[in-house]
């Protein structure tokens, strides 16, 4: 065990499970990172897995099909887990009992009692549990938050927040679209990234009470695929398509605020939206916008000595994986983990369960105060 592990300075020993897009972004920020040396890689695809181990200068016996094989091996002190949905919390379960502090990709499970149960590891062996929310490290929105943080919006009273596509189904057929793997379809998707960005901001309130709907009317079709290629290792595409392709949901905040939030992978709309509108009692709020997609963009409405204002701040640069990457590093080498065993995450596998349930049974789903 490097000497990290026990909160000292030190150069830790990370390991990658995953050769997807996801995976290549950790493994990236690792090899990266001045404190960090990336000494394994796990996946069941071969290929990938010679060309990465190449890539990183790792030779064989850092490379690995099986995640518990590496974890037993390969003397971690960081997983990063990048596989699919229903296999982030068996894997982050093996990490947390060997000591290895885990940095899972969103969501953290595809059930509240996965992802408590990964929450309940982290605490019983007192190791990090993170999960890369990157999009809330873009420039806009972490203009956004210092906005907030010095008050100019007052009380958010009401968010809107929505990641729609126009035709952007993730693998069509693979293991995305399957219920048993990915959990759901664009609500645990893309819409948990819209969920986290927006309990962020508003400074992590929890949830009582969320109503929805969910919609699959592209994917059963075999239409709303995403054109791009993907790397990695995905099905064949011969799997079902079991889960929603549009969902929507209202969300009751703590404190009395809600959340509208809509998430979708294809749909009849002109181009592709990234947003979130807050409502505040001193101001708004407006980030993204239709006209230029998913490129940082945030106006903050306002009053200036009794006059209208609308202010388009100079936003920092976006920071991606890597900056997602460096916080989970900096949180390994802090002297104490006992505010990181991730209990905050659970509020948006709360909501997106109640969101689910809630499609389901065609009623308000009441969530029970932790
Ligand atoms: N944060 C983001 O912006 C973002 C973007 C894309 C995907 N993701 C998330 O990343 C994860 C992976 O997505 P992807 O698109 O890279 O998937 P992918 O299908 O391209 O890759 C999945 C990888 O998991 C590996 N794997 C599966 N079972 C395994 C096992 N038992 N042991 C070892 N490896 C195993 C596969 O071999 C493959 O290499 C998902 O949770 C997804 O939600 C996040």
């Amino acid at each position: 065990m490097s000497e990290a592990v026990a909160g000292r300075p030190g150069r830790l020993r990370a390991g990658v499970v995953g050769f997807g897009w996801a995976g290549r972004q950790h493994m990236d920020a690792y090899a990266l990172h001045p404190d960090v040396d990336l000494v394994a890689i796990a996946g069941l695809e071969d290929g990938p897995r010679s060309e990465l181990g190449e890539l990183y200068g790792l030779t064989e016996a850092g490379q690995f099909r099986g995640y518990q094989e590496m974890i037993d091996a390969a003397g971690l002190d960081v997983i990063s887990i990048a596989t699919p949905t229903a296999l982030h919390a068996p894997v982050a379960l093996a990490a947390l009992e060997a000591g290895v502090h885990v940095l899972s990709e969103k969501p953290l499970a595809e059930s509240v009692e996965r992802a408590s149960a990964m929450v309940a590891a982290a605490k019983a062996h007192d190791r990090v549990l993170d999960v890369s929310f990157n999009h809330r490290r873009r420039g806009d929105v972490t203009m956004l938050k210092q906005v907030i943080d010095e008050g100019l919006l007052g009380t958010i009273y009401y968010a809107k927040a929505g990641w729609l596509r126009r035709s952007g189904i993730p693998g069509l057929g693979t293991w995305f679209t399957q219920k048993s793997l990915a959990g759901g379809g664009p609500l645990m998707d893309i819409g948990v990234h819209m969920l986290d960005m927006v309990l962020h901001l508003m400074g992590e309130p929890t949830a009582e009470a969320v109503s929805a709907a969910t919609y699959a009317e592209f994917g059963p079709r075999g239409r709303g695929g995403s054109s791009g290629a993907r790397v990695g290792g995905r099905a064949d595409g011969s799997g079902a398509y079991e889960v929603e392709d549009l969902s929507t949901a209202f969300v009751r905040l703590s404190g009395g605020a809600t959340l509208l939030l809509e998430a979708s992978w294809a749909s009849y709309i002109e181009r592709d939206q990234l947003y979130v509108v807050l409502y505040g009692s001193e101001g708004g709020a407006v980030l993204g916008s239709p006209e230029v997609w998913n490129l940082p963009h945030l106006t903050v409405l306002t009053e200036l000595k009794g006059f209208p204002a609308e202010l388009t701040p100079a936003l920092p640069a976006d920071g991606h994986h890597r900056a997602v990457v460096d916080e989970f590093v900096a949180k390994v080498q802090a002297p104490s983990w006992t505010d990181q065993h991730g209990e905050h995450l659970l509020t948006r596998s709360t909501i997106v369960e109640a969101a689910y349930r809630s499609a389901e049974q065609h009623r308000e789903v009441v969530i029970d105060p932790v």
